[in-house]
């Protein structure tokens, strides 16, 4: 496979919300900040080129987070790609905040929320946000309370749709009468299948699921996988099964792989162009346990 000329078009679409259409493979920018997704890249240039490259291979749908670095890969983002082309979806979050490298801490006030809103609107450079999704359900506060303020803010036209993140079936659920709920981010790879009812309820449902770690942090990537052997078959490799089986796996999977690595982009975006024949997907959901 001629791997720079297959460009994300490959995969289809999905209309986000039935009327902001992305194409399905996407990009997910938190392999662009420092270790622990805290402070800058090692190569801000090379963070930069990765962005542009997904680009002018047609990715038109990022996934970001105030959250990521903090504010370094919003930072980025505008930087790579601003004035941004009319198509392109950026996806971002609120709900977390940081208190160094791997430090993660739900925080779901109103107030903090909305400031979260704004905080990205301003570093994104964008009047409304696409797709804002709640990072995590803080416990402390009422559901209605954060999902609502968010409601709030899509009706003063800051936000387009609402998502979810790393949430239950019940949470979805409830969630959903509070407002419309048009996405949820959960973890979900080949090797980890724990949010299938989750899944099966958006697929019904015609709700975006977007998978995060699909490549398992990398670990689905590695070579000696149980990826190799078909991956070999397609002229490919482990990276680009793992994700050829998420697309295969539902029409309303939409995976935003990251990486820091040019290279390794335009390789998880020549997946679109993989097609797993009904058997080889058997194969691969029964050769990699979860
Ligand atoms: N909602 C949430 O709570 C949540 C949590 C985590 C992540 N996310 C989102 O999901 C996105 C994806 O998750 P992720 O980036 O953490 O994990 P991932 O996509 O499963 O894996 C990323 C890792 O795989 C490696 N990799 C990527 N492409 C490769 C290739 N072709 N060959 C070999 N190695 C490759 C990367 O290293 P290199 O940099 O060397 O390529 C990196 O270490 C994030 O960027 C973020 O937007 C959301």
């Amino acid at each position: 496979m001629a791997v720079e000329h297959v460009t994300s078009d490959a995969s289809g679409t999905f209309k986000i919300g039935g009327d902001l259409e992305v194409k399905r493979l996407g990009y997910g920018v938190m392999q662009l900040t420092g270790k622990g997704v805290w402070g800058d890249p090692r190569d801000p240039e090379e963070a930069v080129r990765v962005l542009q490259k997904a680009a002018e291979l047609g990715v038109n749908f990022i996934d970001t987070a105030d959250s990521y670095g903090p504010f370094v890969a919003n930072h980025l983002i505008k930087k790579a790609l601003y004035p941004y082309a009319e198509d392109l979806v950026i996806a971002t979050k609120v709900g977390l905040t940081r208190c160094g490298p791997n430090d993660w801490r739900p925080v779901g006030r109103p107030e903090y929320l909305r400031q979260q809103v704004e905080l990205n609107l301003r570093d994104l450079g964008l009047e409304q946000i696409d797709l804002l999704q709640l990072h995590r359900i803080d416990p402390k506060v009422p559901l209605e309370d954060q999902v609502g303020e968010l409601a709030a803010m899509k009706k003063e036209g800051k936000i387009r749709h609402i998502g979810l993140s790393q949430i239950s079936v019940e949470e979805l659920e409830a969630a959903s009468k509070i407002t419309d709920i048009v996405t949820v981010q959960n973890l979900y790879n080949l090797a980890n299948r724990e949010s299938e009812a989750v899944l099966e309820y958006c697929e019904a449902n015609q709700i975006g699921f977007i998978p995060w770690f699909p490549l398992a942090t990398g670990k689905l990537a590695k070579e000696g996988s149980p990826l190799d052997q078909l991956a070999k078959k397609h002229d490919a490799k482990p990276a680009q099964l793992a994700l050829a089986w998420l697309l295969k796996r539902s029409p309303v999977i939409l995976p935003i792989p990251g990486t820091s690595s040019v290279d390794h982009v335009v390789e998880n975006i020549a997946a679109a162009g993989i097609t797993l024949s009904d058997e080889e997907f058997e194969t691969l959901s029964n050769a990699v346990s979860e």
